[in-house]
Parts: C-alpha cells; structure tokens; sequence
C-alpha cells in the first residue's frame, strides 16, 4: 500500500472520494497534436510502443493538459501476440492485422519469451513512475484472453467476431490451448507491470459481446478469474480494474466470479440498473458515450452529472464508456474535466 494518498487506487480499492477522480480510454491518442507529433517521429506504432522514452512521453501528454487522476502505459493489447511469436503490423487508418493463428500454428507461439520480448514495456513503466506525482495512480493493463483471441483467429477486428466464436465451437480443444497460453502470458505481463511500478492494471476484454451466456462464462469469466488469481499468487494485493463490454445481464457473475476490485461499465449499461445488480461497496468506473464526447454541448453536461448522481452513493471513477476516439475536440475533454471535478 502506497504510503500519499491516490484517489484514484483509493477509489479502487473501495474508499468513496468527495468527487469522482477520472481517467479517459485511450487518453492517448490522435485526438492530441502533440501525441500525432510524437508518433510521426517513427516509423511504425509498435516502434513507439517499444521505445521507453517516447511510450513515457505519450503516456503523460494527457496529463500535462488535463487535471486528470492517473496515466495509463501506452502500449497495445495486441503486444501479447507479438511477444508470443505472431506477426503483428497497425496499417495506418485500417487498424491492426495479424498472419491468423491456426490449430497447427499454436505449437510455434512461445508464452516464455513474452517478458523479454516486452522488456522495453516495463522499461517505460518504470520512466512513467519517475515522473508522475504522489497522488497519480499509474494503471498498467492487458487484454483479456477472449478479446486477444479474437485478433489472433481473424487476424484483425471484426463486428462479430464470427471467425473466434466458430472456433471456440469447432475446434474446443485447440481453443482452450489458445487460452491457458493467454492465460500464462498474461499472468506473466501483469506481474511484471506491477513490478515495474503499475498501481493497478486494466483487464480489457472489449469483446466480451455478442456471447450466449454458457459462451460468456467459459471464454470471458473463466480467463479472467484464473488472471487475477494467478497474478495474486505473486503479489497478493494486486488491484484490478475488469472491463468486460457488453456484459450486459452478466455483470454481476462476472463481477462477483473474477474477484476484480472495480468494474469498468461500458456506455450501453443502465446506470441504475448496474447500480442496483452490483454490491454497494463495488467501485464502477464509467460510463459516458464518447460520442457524446465528441458532440460537445448541453448534452454532454446532462449526461455527466446524471452518471455522477447515478453512482453518487458507491465508490465512482468517471471514464468513458469505451475508448475516446480521434475526432474528440480538446475543449470538450477540458469540459467534461470541470464536470467532473465541479470546478
Ligand atoms: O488508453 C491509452 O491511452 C493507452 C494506450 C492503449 C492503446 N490501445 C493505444 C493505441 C490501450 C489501453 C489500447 C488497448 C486496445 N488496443 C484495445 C482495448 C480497448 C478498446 O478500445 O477496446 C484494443 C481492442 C486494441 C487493439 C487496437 N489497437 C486497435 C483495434 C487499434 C486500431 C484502432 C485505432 O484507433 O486506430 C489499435 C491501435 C492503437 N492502439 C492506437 C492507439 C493510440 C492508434 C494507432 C496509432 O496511433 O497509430
């Protein structure tokens, strides 16, 4: 336990704050010039990502311009396949593409280098730290098994994720290997992140949607309890942030099942409804439209304040309810800020 208060991991950790202390999905990104600058400076996103000094540089950007409560690592979800032996390129405006993995395929992935592979990720985290205030909590993250198994089958981003969920129902036994090798290498990514000075880590299971719910509890409930409990056999009071979206009705089970300390809820999750499905003293972390981001306005304002009066009486981290998107104007962020903070 940290000895100077961090609201932020002190909401995690259960404690209510007077106002909510916010953090923003993807708070780096293209909607800064700054960061657009730094990323022209090489040639490649993942060469950004695996450049200490300027994965730490776009990683407290966000914070220079907004009174916000923690940095989050700027790395990829998709650096855990990479790490694992599978090609991995970001084609500009396009999105990530993969060479998709296949049952034959899974005997080549090698879950020992992950570390190694990712030792320039730790290495910025341990930069970021250096630099942050006391009182900024420093999130480290991962993607959850399901959502980076998802790329890995299809070899890029789909609506429906068709190609993973045929997968898991036709090929089950070289699916779960798939998982259990996520699982390890996750295990392994987090324990170092936490190492490397992360306060608390983001699970990011972004597709965990259009599942049934047998789907939902093998592919997105089971993996990301095994984590949490793999990574608290290391570092027993390890802080988790789930953010499974689309959870939809299975929230609570997931919630309850993973052991996550906070529950990021995404922009379709009833405020009241989560409020009431989920324990009293359960930390939420959410849950605004982006768009409503990028639309600016009156509207924005009425939405905010009702998500703060709606999680008012639990421990609250104002976020997004997904990733804040390129198109955002940067007076709307300043806005949302005041807000939140009541200034
Ligand atoms: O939040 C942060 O500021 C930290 C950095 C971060 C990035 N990706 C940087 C990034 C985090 C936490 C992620 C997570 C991530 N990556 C997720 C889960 C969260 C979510 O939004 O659902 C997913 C699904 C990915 C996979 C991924 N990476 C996609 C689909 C894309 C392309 C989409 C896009 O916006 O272009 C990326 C690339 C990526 N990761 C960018 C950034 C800033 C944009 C690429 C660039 O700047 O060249």
């Amino acid at each position: 336990m940290s000895p100077l208060p961090k609201p932020l991991l002190d909401v995690v950790r259960g404690q209510r704050q007077p106002r909510p202390p916010i953090w923003i999905m993807r708070q780096a990104g293209r909607y800064l010039p700054e960061y657009r600058a730094t990323r022209a400076k090489v040639g490649s996103f993942l060469e950004l990502a695996y450049t200490p000094a300027l994965a730490a540089e776009v990683t407290l950007q966000p914070l220079r311009r907004f009174e916000l409560d923690a940095a989050i690592l700027f790395s990829d979800i998709l650096v855990i396949p990479n790490a694992l032996g599978q090609p991995v390129r970001f084609e500009t405006g396009e999105g990530p593409r993969l060479d998709p993995i296949t049952p034959k395929g899974l005997g080549k992935l090698r879950p020992e280098n992950v570390v190694g592979h990712l030792a320039p990720v730790y290495e910025a985290l341990g930069l970021i730290k250096s630099e942050l205030t006391p009182d900024k909590t420093l999130i480290g993250f991962c993607g959850s098994p399901w959502t980076v198994a998802t790329y890995m089958i299809a070899g890029r981003g789909s609506p429906d994720q068709a190609a993973a969920r045929l997968f898991a129902l036709t090929q089950g036994e070289a699916f779960a290997r798939l998982i259990d090798i996520l699982v390890e290498a996750s295990i392994q990514h987090l324990v170092a992140q936490f190492r490397a000075g992360a306060d608390v880590v983001q699970l990011f299971d972004s597709w965990a949607l259009n599942l049934d719910e047998a789907a939902f509890r093998a592919q997105v409930i089971e993996p990301n309890r095994r984590i949490v409990a793999g990574v608290r056999a290391q570092i027993p009071d390890a802080a988790f942030i789930g953010f499974p979206r689309g959870a939809a009705g299975m929230i609570a089970e997931y919630a309850e099942t993973t052991g996550v300390n906070a529950l990021g809820l995404d922009y379709s999750m009833p405020v009241g409804f989560a409020d009431s499905a989920l324990p009293r003293t359960l930390p939420v972390q959410g849950n605004l439209d982006p768009l409503r981001l990028v639309a600016g306005g009156k509207q924005l304002e009425s939405r905010a304040e009702s998500i703060l009066a709606g999680f008012g009486n639990r421990p609250h981290i104002f976020n997004l309810g997904h990733g804040i998107v390129p198109e955002t104007p940067i007076e709307n962020v300043e806005r949302l800020v005041r807000i939140v903070k009541g200034s």
